[in-house]
């Protein structure tokens, strides 16, 4: 792994949100929006930011200095659960959870045994998420520890900050996706002994649903937990109605599906759940009094006809929440499309989800999901500088919407309705500049 040493200065316009919340409508006060800014960042942290007026004189000699004075510069994006696997099996036809699962997903996961092809998806995958402008994610890799390997290297490339796992399995999938919980204890510790904290790479234990661990898998997963508090938890948790009453039939001894990962260990602030479309109040309590963290998956959501999210209620029972693309039952690798159907599944409940706030669940709010909020989701000086650069108007119709625009907040929120990938104009991660459109 290289190391950065460079120092980089970006003059432009910055909008980040300064402070974690506990309340949606808290997140207005906490907006900063510096109109003429400047970031300068070295060996990967920012060192500086503030007006351009008045970083000039915190500008080392010889520093060429970047400008985007078209563009808008908000933190990288933060992908709160991905599946890197998958990535060749998006828009796969017609099946909600298991079905999808049987049909697509175990067949395609089968190919990373063959680390060759594991390299080849991993290096797209790390590319995509960069045209994408999302700098940090918490990613499935699938059983085989060279799965974790290759992703791994692949970001360590880019020096970005990732995290992710081996996927454990030890039951209802075909035999050579599955391991045992001896192998899937002693497969994790060595890649957590190998991956954690190395150059800025995390490491999750990664059971990947209820059903395809047994107890004794479980239990395995939690004194690995043990062993290594630091680690993360990554899993899925009530995504489906079928896939819940199936937990329920195989854990009659637990309360609920949640209580089979509180009963083992694998609640707190270092683990995130995927989907939690259909909690109940206890499980929403326990949620809270652990910690724990939610990702929000809106395209992978209404793509499996899964349910819809009650961000809402998330906010009421003060529980973390992220954006997740959840790719590939996810529709898109890109947050603003992303957040395009969180909006939707919002109105579908009769509620809204500002553009401020869509940006906090991208951002900082993501870091806080993943416990890394003091490390990196806004332009304060220390944090690592990880941002994007936003064209906010790459199509005729963007032109002619934004030259409409009444304000700042609604100038992001049509970025937001109507963006993809093209309105990523660059990616910088750990300060060096790592996807460009020119
Ligand atoms: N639940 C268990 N495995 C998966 C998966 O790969 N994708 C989704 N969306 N849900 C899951
Ligand atoms: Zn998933």
């Amino acid at each position: 792994m290289s190391s950065v040493i460079a120092t980089t200065a970006i003059r432009g316009r910055f909008l980040d949100i300064q402070n974690t919340v506990a309340q949606a409508r808290d997140i207005h006060d906490q907006v900063r929006y510096v109109e003429d800014g400047l970031l300068i960042s070295q060996n990967g942290k920012i060192q500086w930011f503030g007006t351009w007026q008045d970083g000039q004189a915190h500008l080392p000699a010889q520093v060429d200095v970047q400008h985007y004075p078209d563009q808008l510069i908000v933190p990288g994006f933060i992908d709160t659960h991905i599946h890197f696997p998958q990535t060749e099996m998006m828009g796969a036809y017609g099946e909600q959870l298991l079905e999808w699962l049987n049909t697509y997903t175990f067949p395609t996961e089968l190919q990373f045994s063959d680390p060759a092809y594991a390299k080849t998806i991993a290096e797209f995958f790390v590319h995509e998420l960069l045209k994408n402008g999302t700098t940090t994610a918490l990613v499935f890799c699938t059983v085989h520890p060279e799965s974790v390997d290759a992703l791994f290297e692949a970001a360590s490339n880019y020096q970005m900050r990732l995290i992710a796992g081996k996927v454990m399995m030890d039951r209802h999938a075909p035999d050579d996706l599955c391991d045992t919980p001896e192998r899937a204890y002693s497969e994790s510790k060595a890649l957590i002994e190998k991956w954690h904290g190395k150059g800025r790479n995390l490491y999750a234990i990664t059971p990947r649903f209820a059903p395809t661990s047994s107890p004794e898998q479980l239990k395995r997963a939690g004194e690995l937990k043990a062993e290594y508090p630091d680690v993360y938890v990554h899993t899925h948790l009530s995504e489906n109605k079928s896939e819940i009453e199936w937990v329920k039939a195989l854990f009659p001894a637990q309360k609920g599906y949640l209580d089979v990962y509180h009963h083992f260990g694998l609640t707190g602030n270092k683990s995130v759940f995927a989907h939690c479309v259909h909690l109940e109040d206890d499980e929403w309590n326990c949620m809270h009094d652990t910690d724990s963290a939610i990702a929000f998956c809106p395209t992978s959501n209404l793509f499996l006809g899964s349910g819809l999210f009650p961000l809402h209620t998330a906010w009421e029972k003060q529980v973390k929440v992220g954006l997740g693309t959840d790719i590939g039952a996810g529709t898109s690798f890109n947050q603003l499309q992303t957040i395009q159907e969180a909006y939707k599944v919002q109105q579908l409940q009769g509620n809204k989800l500002s553009a401020y706030e869509a940006l906090y669940h991208a951002t900082l709010g993501g870091a806080k999901a993943l416990d890394l909020d003091q490390t990196l989701g806004n332009f304060n000086t220390g944090k690592e500088a990880d941002f994007v650069v936003l064209d906010l108007k790459t199509t005729a119709l963007q032109q002619l919407r934004q030259s409409r625009a009444k304000s700042l907040e609604d100038a992001l929120f049509a970025l937001m309705l109507m963006g993809d990938d093209r309105n990523i104009h660059a990616t910088y991660v750990y300060g060096q500049r790592v996807y460009s459109t020119c």
